[in-house]
């Protein structure tokens, strides 16, 4: 089949950068997330090469290197006021990408025209390129993704420089910065992650407006040895006096229903030692067999998407309603405005999101507000702290699900 204009132009700007065709269909797909899905994304495949982690630069790329037609575009899209919650003090439209998305905060400025809050990262310590590639898949169908990435980051100097220079340029949208301390070997594990963290935290926080611990990727064996509610325990609290007026909160993983007792326990922890909340759900976990690609190079992966909706709400649901006062952000297969409206009517005080924006581009989140202002308007909600203020009495009244 005859290749089109526009794929020949995109292939030319993989090489160049993208050209001038490519660069005014991502823009316009800003508008159609039917453009992007149908037409802007698969070009971008075929000039990666069917990558779906190059695709993902490509396109980050793009945004950092086009700010001020990124400004000019956002402009076109304001949240409601409506949406608008206060979190840790500030009013935030609490609609943000999640970690993973600009690990190591490269388009901090660019994104911050669009999300209402950001959360970078995970950044770790030291730079480490993480497992080789490919290590990302995509199921197109049931729009999900696989990813055996380990860990990358460029570290917290290269990450530091990008901060500050947010920060410098009068970046206004909250960044909460997902970070871990890493230990490579079991033998003193807690302690290394412990002082690690103590690290990018004393660093970090002159600049940044909270952070995520992430102890949750379930590709980094290491990890596993920092999951007690001790650790948990400790990490609050070594996060809150370093950064005591920052909003501190702990990435956690799917659970199934009979492991919902000891996730409970691991939040308990965080929350007694001053942890503000959670951000709930990471990826879930699955072996090689099960996952949707011609070759797969590791034992697993951790899977994301639409899967993790109901993941996702549960565990929002079941934390408003053992912890009521903490700070909840939802993340898991959020791809249309009434499964925000869910998770919020649920519990949450904000929602992120990853996957959904890889199949269907930046203008899902102007879809996704609009959807969730609608669902409010229909049922009577003038604002979204009228939601959420619903939601906490349903919680209380045991009637929320
Ligand atoms: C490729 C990829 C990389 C990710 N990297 C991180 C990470 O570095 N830190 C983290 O806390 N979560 C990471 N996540 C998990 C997401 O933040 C999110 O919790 C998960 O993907 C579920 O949301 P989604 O369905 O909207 O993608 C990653 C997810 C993907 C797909």
């Amino acid at each position: 089949m005859r290749r089109s204009k526009d794929a020949d132009e995109m292939e030319k700007a993989h090489r160049k950068g993208l050209g001038l065709i490519a660069k005014v269909n991502l823009a316009r797909s800003v508008f159609s997330t039917a453009l992007f899905k149908n037409s802007v994304r698969p070009e971008l495949y075929r000039i990666a090469n069917h990558d779906p982690e190059v695709v993902h630069e490509i396109v980050l790329n793009e945004i950092r290197n086009s700010k001020a037609a990124v400004r000019i575009l956002s402009s076109l899209f304001k949240a409601d006021k409506e949406l608008m919650v206060k979190v840790n003090g500030r009013e935030v439209v609490p609609f943000g990408n999640a970690a993973g998305f600009d690990k190591d905060g490269d388009a901090l400025e660019p994104l911050s025209n669009f999300f209402g809050f950001l959360e970078p990262g995970t950044v770790v310590l030291n730079p480490r390129p993480g497992n080789d590639r490919p290590r990302i898949a995509v199921d197109e169908q049931n729009l999900e993704m696989w990813n055996a990435q380990g860990f990358p980051s460029r570290g917290l100097e290269y990450f530091m420089k990008n901060l500050i220079a947010y920060k410098e340029s009068g970046g206004k949208k909250p960044v909460y910065v997902s970070v871990c301390g890493l230990p490579v070997s079991e033998s003193n594990a807690v302690e290394v992650a412990m002082r690690e963290m103590e690290t990018l935290l004393k660093r970090m926080a002159p600049y940044a407006d909270g952070f995520v611990w992430n102890p949750a990727s379930p590709n980094t064996a290491a990890l596993k040895l920092l999951r007690t509610p001790e650790v948990f325990r400790q990490t609050a609290e070594l996060m809150k006096r370093i950064a005591p007026d920052k909003l501190i909160l702990v990435k956690m993983w799917p659970y199934e229903d009979a492991e919902k007792h000891q996730f409970m326990g691991f939040v308990k922890g965080f929350v007694e030692g001053g942890g503000d909340g959670a951000v709930v759900t990471n990826t879930k976990m699955f072996p090689k067999e099960s996952i949707h690609a011609k070759e797969w190079g590791y034992p697993s992966g951790g899977r994301s998407g639409k899967f993790l909706k109901h993941y996702m709400l549960r565990a929002v649901r079941d934390m408003r309603i053992a912890f009521p006062g903490i700070t909840i952000v939802a993340t898991g297969g959020i791809h249309t405005g009434k499964d925000a409206y869910e998770a919020f009517s649920n519990g949450a005080n904000m929602v992120e999101g990853y996957t959904p924006y890889t199949f269907y581009g930046l203008g899902l989140l102007m879809e996704i507000e609009k959807g969730v202002m609608a669902s409010m308007k229909r049922d009577g909600f003038g604002s979204m702290e009228e939601l959420q203020a619903r939601a906490s009495e349903n919680a209380a009244a045991g009637k929320l699900g």
